[in-house]
């Protein structure tokens, strides 16, 4: 499928940006690592292994024609910048200490070799993410029934990372296996990357997608339209709390009352084993404004106070089970997902 999310092109980065989409496919360049960290704050690129990709990219950028003493000084300027944009997905900050730990062992090289060594390490992290991806979708695959209707939340698509998509993965590779699948796609209210993101990758990928507003959720499970859910996630914990698009708990509440299995794709990028649990994961808010307006309209009183939390925490017991490039771990997750992330 021809979504380009990010790539590393002539040394810059280049993103298709997000928030335009559907309407307007345009590419942003950047050259410096303040521009994309500026780029996932405001969301051009979003979902949490994109943004990963994203933060490794921009510190290979950063630390471009330093070497040696300089090159940490830079690099810890760089990283608390990258680090600071958006706080719940623990992909960000595992990309960015993977690259700490590759300028580590790179003291004896010159500026050009650092920065040759720190590329290619940004792009080894969007390609395994890719390899990631895929093999989630094989086992992902195997859980999903033929006809099959899914019921996603948010983006969890080749958009939200370096391609093909962790849960929309799972579709793809179940489509590719001759499965004959379609999605619901809840619209995924503020920021709307369901009704923009989702369905715009699945229609361009021929595979059947229904938008519903996310208040819709409970009336086509209770209409038995829907097979299983399968979510993305930004972080789980040790014991299996999935950190999630704001949206995915009430989901999991409503699958598990109409007996729905609720299943979570998880590169081992997104399993946070020093989260003991998801009341330690810091929950991004966003501004309230993009409760308040849309398309520079305002949709609410100006003034009005607001709360938006961007993620919530669905509790391991939901969770039917957990999708990994290593294989699916089942209850209790603080040992299945141990032993995977472990496993070599
Ligand atoms: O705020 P976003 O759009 O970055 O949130 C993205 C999500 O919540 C996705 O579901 C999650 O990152 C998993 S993407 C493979």
């Amino acid at each position: 499928m021809a979504v380009m999310t990010i790539e590393w092109r002539a040394d810059t980065v280049r993103m298709i940006d997000q928030r335009l989409l559907p309407a307007r496919e345009v590419i942003r360049t950047y050259r410096d690592y303040r521009g994309v960290a500026e780029a996932i704050r405001t969301m051009v690129i979003r979902g949490a292994p994109a943004i990963g990709v994203a933060a490794a990219m921009g510190v290979a950028l950063g630390i471009k024609g330093t070497a040696g003493a300089k090159a940490k000084k830079r690099f810890e300027v760089v990283a608390k910048a990258l680090k600071a944009t958006r706080p719940t997905a623990v992909n960000l900050a595992w990309a960015v200490d993977r690259m700490e730990r590759v300028l580590e062992e790179s003291d004896s090289l010159d500026a050009a070799e650092l920065f040759g060594r720190m590329r290619a390490e940004a792009i080894a992290i969007y390609t395994e993410d890719v390899a990631a991806n895929r093999a989630m979708g094989q086992f992902g695959a195997e859980l999903i029934g033929d006809p099959a209707t899914v019921l996603t939340h948010c983006n969890a698509g080749a958009l939200a990372t370096a391609g093909y998509g962790t849960a929309l993965g799972v579709v793809r590779a179940a489509r590719d296996a001759g499965k004959k699948i379609q999605v619901f796609a809840d619209e995924t209210r503020p920021f709307l990357q369901g009704s923009r993101l989702t369905a715009w990758e699945l229609h361009k990928d021929r595979i059947p997608v229904t938008v519903i507003a996310d208040n819709m959720a409970a009336t086509v499970l209770s209409q038995h339209k829907i097979d299983c859910v399968v979510v993305g996630t930004d972080r789980t914990a040790a014991n299996g709390d999935v950190a999630n698009k704001i949206g995915t708990y009430p989901l999991a509440v409503m699958a598990r009352r109409h007996g729905v299995p609720f299943y979570v794709a998880a590169p081992l990028s997104s399993i946070d084993l020093d989260c003991p649990d998801g009341a330690s994961i810091p929950i991004e808010e966003r501004s309230g404004r993009e409760l308040t307006e849309y398309g520079g309209k305002q949709i609410a009183p100006k003034g009005v106070r607001t709360f938006n939390p961007a993620f919530d925490v669905t509790p391991a017991e939901l969770v039917t089970a957990i999708i990994t490039e290593r294989g699916v771990a089942y209850p209790p997750y603080t040992e299945s997902l141990r032993a995977l992330k472990s496993r070599r």
